[in-house]
């Protein structure tokens, strides 16, 4: 099973990166693929740990899929990483094994720790909705424009139903940001 998480990575001279990342979940195993361009994919490689961060908060999943961001953190209990303060709970792992073939790496990661803050509350639909949207976002470069649109359009039915103040500007703003992306044909005349 996948499970979507916030996954913190720290280079060599402890820059930290913050990414959504969907993860093969198993108890004591956690597989992450991210693509080799991916700065996720080239902290990993180079310092073999990551902290798998479950939240609750979609806003932070909208922003890390359309931008660069950091968000409040604190030091991990045993790996050197960042565990985030939206967090619910964690796990921090450590690469067991890496496969590098393009175009998205396999990483094998061992469960080194769990950690807990908070209670992580019930389905919302709204929530997965904006999942969605935000895994959208990061396919408009692939996907035709009329397709994203109408997808956009059957989720926001879904949040304006059953949305909290969180999911209703991280939804917003997944909807802005697709709204100005250039579409194919101009990024292609640059
Ligand atoms: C819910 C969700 C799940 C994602 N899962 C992955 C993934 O498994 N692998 C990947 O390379 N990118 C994934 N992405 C896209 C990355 O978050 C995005 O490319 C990000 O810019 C990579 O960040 P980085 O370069 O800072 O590591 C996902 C995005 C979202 C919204």
């Amino acid at each position: 099973m996948i499970i979507e998480s916030i996954l913190t990575t720290m280079d060599a001279r402890g820059a930290v990166n913050f990414a959504p990342m969907g993860v093969e979940w198993a108890e004591d195993e956690i597989v992450i693929k991210p693509f080799l361009e991916t700065t996720t994919f080239k902290n990993l490689e180079a310092t073999g740990a990551a902290v798998v961060n479950l939240t609750d908060d979609v806003l932070l999943f909208a922003q890390g899929a359309i931008s660069n961001v950091a968000f409040p953190a604190k030091p991990a209990t045993v790996v050197r990483g960042v565990v985030l303060d939206a967090a619910c709970s964690w796990r921090e792992v450590r690469v067991a094994a890496l496969d590098a073939t393009p175009p998205r790496a396999r990483i094998v990661s061992r469960v080194v720790h769990r950690g807990f803050q908070r209670e992580f509350l019930g389905f919302n639909r709204a929530r997965h909705a904006v999942l969605e949207a935000a895994i959208l976002a990061t396919r408009i470069h692939l996907l035709p424009p009329e397709q994203i649109r109408d997808e956009l359009a059957r989720l926001q039915v879904i949040v304006d139903k059953t949305a909290g103040p969180r999911e209703r500007d991280a939804m917003a703003l997944l909807t802005d940001y697709v709204r100005r992306a250039p579409r194919p044909e101009q990024s292609a005349a640059r």
